[in-house]
């Protein structure tokens, strides 16, 4: 099987009511992390990059690793470019074999995002490409993007629509109060609002900062119709740990194809959560 666009897996979570889990990798242990799960799962996946990712890894090595598990794993597989707020960049992945991408343009104004948005969308549709956008802000940090719980504003319903008609895009990132990275205290959902914006909007809805939210309240934003949603910072924790909880034991030891394993089993239990957390087991 190779990789494919995330048209088809998000309709059909929207129509069945479950999330698509979307995983941020950075390399070749993290990407197994996640397909084993996936795939021992019965699940559709999302792998996602950020551009840091890209910068550090590169983005013919992440389209030929991806393809491979593709093709390995059997199981339906979507490469997905996360909050990339940099036109070339987007239209580089798109032509190297990215199958889905987010355009971040929430620092621009509503007007400015939607150009920019459209101008990605033109490109990307006639690749056979979809296109995630925001509208909102969703806060906290990620790769090098930082925004201040002040910054931070959540989606206004009436934009939303407003942003979807213009736009032409295929699923839409709300800010409904989770953030990037770990919470200070427990994350305050507007529920409220994402029944509001889920009633007027008929593409898929995502959830940004999913990592570190209790666990009942992703199953209530799912059954409220959030459609794909988007873990990064647990999965590094669950490897980071492991790593270094690994090297406490076996300060000694040199060779990565030991000091991994345990670290890809981490996160791949983590995933394996978040998957059914989701309700995208399963559905393969
Ligand atoms: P977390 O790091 O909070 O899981 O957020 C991930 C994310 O939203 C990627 O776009």
């Amino acid at each position: 099987m190779s990789l494919i666009s995330s048209k088809e897996e998000l309709f059909k979570a929207m129509k069945e009511k479950y999330a698509v889990a979307a995983f941020n990798i950075h390399n070749l242990e993290t990407l197994k992390a996640v397909m084993q799960a996936a795939s021992e799962e019965k699940s559709p996946i999302i792998l996602q990059t950020t551009p840091g990712t890209l910068k550090h890894a590169g983005v013919k090595y992440i389209v030929a690793i991806a393809e491979n598990a593709a093709s390995e794993y059997g199981i339906p597989t979507i490469l997905h470019l996360d909050h990339c707020d940099n036109i070339e960049t987007i239209f580089k992945c798109i032509d190297l074999g990215y199958t889905s991408v987010m355009v971040d343009g929430s620092k621009l104004s509503f007007e400015q995002n939607v150009d920019m948005v459209k101008k990605v969308v033109d490109y990307a549709h006639k690749k056979g490409v979809q296109v995630e956008a925001e509208i909102g802000k969703v806060g906290g940090t990620e790769d090098d993007v930082m925004v201040s719980e002040y910054e931070a504003s959540l989606t206004d319903p009436d934009d939303a629509v407003e942003f979807v008609k213009r736009t032409g895009i295929d699923s839409l990132a709300i800010a409904i109060g989770t953030a990037h990275g770990m919470y200070k205290g427990k994350p305050k959902i507007d529920f409220e609002r994402l029944r509001v914006i889920r009633g007027l909007v008929d593409i898929p809805l995502v959830l940004h900062g999913a990592s570190d939210v209790p666990d009942e309240m992703i199953r209530k934003a799912v059954s409220y119709g959030i459609n794909k949603i988007n873990i990064a910072t647990d999965l590094k924790n669950a490897f980071g740990k492991a790593l270094k909880e690994f090297f406490k034991d076996n300060p000694d030891e040199y060779d990565p194809r030991k000091y991994f394993m345990p670290a890809i089993d981490a996160a791949k239990q983590v995933a394996k959560s978040k998957i059914k957390l989701a309700g995208c087991n399963n559905k393969v």
